[in-house]
């Protein structure tokens, strides 16, 4: 496999293996995978990890990065096709891709949800295109509805502090300002599942996880032999958990309606987590976010400034995890 867009794309073997080369190039810095090669990092969204991690691993790898960002400073891309091209964007994928394959050896783009329509958002279709016109090794940077980098250095993070394959891990929804996409809550559920755990989604009324998001994890659980389950109730969902990973995501029934989705979300303004979430859990129980996280939104400061959160560690394996990935595709894919 050339290309790296969802970690479901990769068996369980296969991303142990990858977490275990993960550990094996962690800390040094004079590798030679990517000698001679160049990395296209193509940012259509902002970042601060997986800009900077991505850029970094290149250079620990012997490696040399170029950052592309449409709209500032590269032209703004077209990602639809048959569209009468009369608006912002002034280049389509169709010819960027091929054009940016002739330049680099190895492409990663990050290209977010549109937040309109919940079945084409899931069905990740712009990243695929691109995987598709580069034609070469590439790696999903998060998309509409995956993100693979952040889902494997997760995995590394659950191993580092020894959580058992089938601990219990529960993906808790969290208060936010804005309604948020399912790239990183699928991505943490699939993660979890693969990795053969005890998952329970938990989250208020009307924020159950869409169809789409379901069919993946029932695939992740059959694959790994995870379980998983949702619930409202808090206390039954962290009753001996050894991990509560935090994210926010949109109600689906108003999914592309802001205001809608913000009237529902009105009465959730205290799904904040706080030490007290953590009452029925295991006494060692960890707190995870992907990061960047609101700070007394979606967590309060004493459990992020606590002995339970482990988020930066969390983001620390990002560049531990993409090395990986990138000394693989370097190696002739992954398996
Ligand atoms: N978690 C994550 O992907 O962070 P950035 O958006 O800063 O890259």
């Amino acid at each position: 496999m050339t290309a790296l867009l969802d970690l479901l794309d990769l068996s369980p073997d296969a991303i142990r293996q990858l977490v275990s080369l993960a550990r094996e190039l962690e800390g040094r810095k004079d590798l030679t995978h990517l000698k001679d090669q160049v990395v296209g990092l193509l940012f259509m969204n902002p970042s601060l990890r997986t800009l900077v991690s991505m850029q970094t691993a290149v250079a620990h790898l012997g490696g040399t990065s170029v950052v592309i960002q449409p709209g500032q400073g590269s032209w703004k891309l077209e990602l639809r096709d048959g569209v009468v091209m009369d608006g912002d964007a002034v280049e389509h994928i169709r010819e960027a891709m091929p054009v940016l394959a002739q330049y680099v050896d190895l492409l990663g783009v990050r290209c977010f949800a549109e937040g309109k329509n919940l079945a084409d958002d899931l069905a990740d279709q712009p990243i695929r295109a691109m995987a598709e016109h580069f034609g070469g090794p590439f790696v999903n940077l998060e998309s509409a509805a995956s993100h693979p980098c952040q889902a494997l250095a997760d995995w590394k993070t659950l191993d580092d502090l020894g959580i058992p394959a089938i601990g219990k891990f529960v993906l808790s929804w969290a208060y936010h300002p804005k309604p948020l996409p399912f790239a990183v809550p699928q991505s943490a559920l699939t993660m979890a599942l693969l990795r053969g755990m005890e998952v329970t989604v938990l989250r208020p009324p009307g924020f159950d996880l869409p169809g789409g998001v379901i069919s993946q994890a029932v695939a992740a659980a059959a694959k790994g032999g995870g379980t998983f389950h949702e619930t409202a109730d808090r206390s039954d969902a962290l009753e001996g958990a050894h991990v509560l990973y935090a994210k926010s995501w949109a109600k689906p029934d108003v999914y592309g309606d802001p205001e809608a989705d913000r009237i529902a979300r009105e009465p959730y303004r205290d799904w904040t987590v706080d030490e007290s979430w953590f009452a029925p859990a295991r006494p060692e129980a960890k707190f995870m976010h992907c990061l960047p996280v609101r700070r007394n939104i979606k967590v309060t400061d004493a459990v992020l400034d606590g002995p339970r959160s482990i988020v930066v560690p969390q983001a620390g394996n990002r560049l531990h995890a993409q090395k990986a990935i990138l000394a693989a595709l370097s190696e002739g894919g992954l398996r």
